[in-house]
């Protein structure tokens, strides 16, 4: 499987499947990592494990539909056949699923369909959820709302902030994530849509 990534900043998520992959617990190809910001850390990550990354910083473009093309048509060069959104911030078009025509995954801060789009945790919190999470999804056209790979319960301790929550989830992501390409790759995960 030659795995894409597309990631818009820290890219923890993205070091932490290189470290899964680099320690043999899936086998897999990570063929190209872009970014729309230039200083991205997850580019930084990628060049030091020798993976392809590119910048698509939207200045570099007439439109975000021109930005999200150029990154449609690097991915399709780079033969990805399944593509990782690892904090990438932006909402993938209709057009670039079909045109990609690949699964896509995505990681999100709750535990969904609660707390969709940003600031998952302030949400979360807000709302005074005893209990939030992680979701490891397929992307379908709507906003964090593809089938449920896995989903991991993280608690809300009292006196939290957005950051110690964020910091808790954080923990439990790195680890759901790789097992979430594990069974992928391993063909144990079937899409069919809805579920
Ligand atoms: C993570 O919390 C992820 O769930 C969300 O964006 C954040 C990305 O963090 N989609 P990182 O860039 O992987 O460190």
């Amino acid at each position: 499987m030659k795995i894409g990534v597309l990631a818009s900043g820290r890219g923890s998520n993205l070091q932490a499947l290189i470290k899964a992959w680099q320690e043999g617990r899936f086998s897999a190809e990570f063929v190209a990592v872009g970014s729309d910001h230039a200083d991205a850390m997850a580019l930084k990550r990628a060049e030091d494990a020798h993976i392809p990354q590119r910048a698509f910083p939207l200045k570099d473009y007439s439109s975000r539909k021109e930005q999200e093309q150029a990154i449609l048509e690097w991915l399709q060069e780079s033969g990805v056949d399944l593509l990782v959104l690892a904090g990438f911030m932006r909402v993938l078009s209709p057009h670039f699923l079909k045109e990609l025509n690949c699964p896509v995954l995505n990681i999100h801060p709750s535990l969904l369909p609660s707390f969709p789009g940003l600031h998952a945790q302030r949400q979360a919190l807000e709302y005074g959820v005893k209990v939030s999470g992680c979701t490891v999804h397929f992307v379908d056209e709507g906003l964090d709302s593809g089938p449920i790979i896995l989903q991991e319960a993280v608690p809300v301790e009292p006196g939290d902030t957005e950051e110690t929550l964020a910091e808790r989830i954080l923990k439990v992501e790195h680890k759901l994530y790789p097992e979430a390409l594990r069974l992928i790759t391993a063909g144990q995960i079937k899409y069919d849509k809805k579920k």
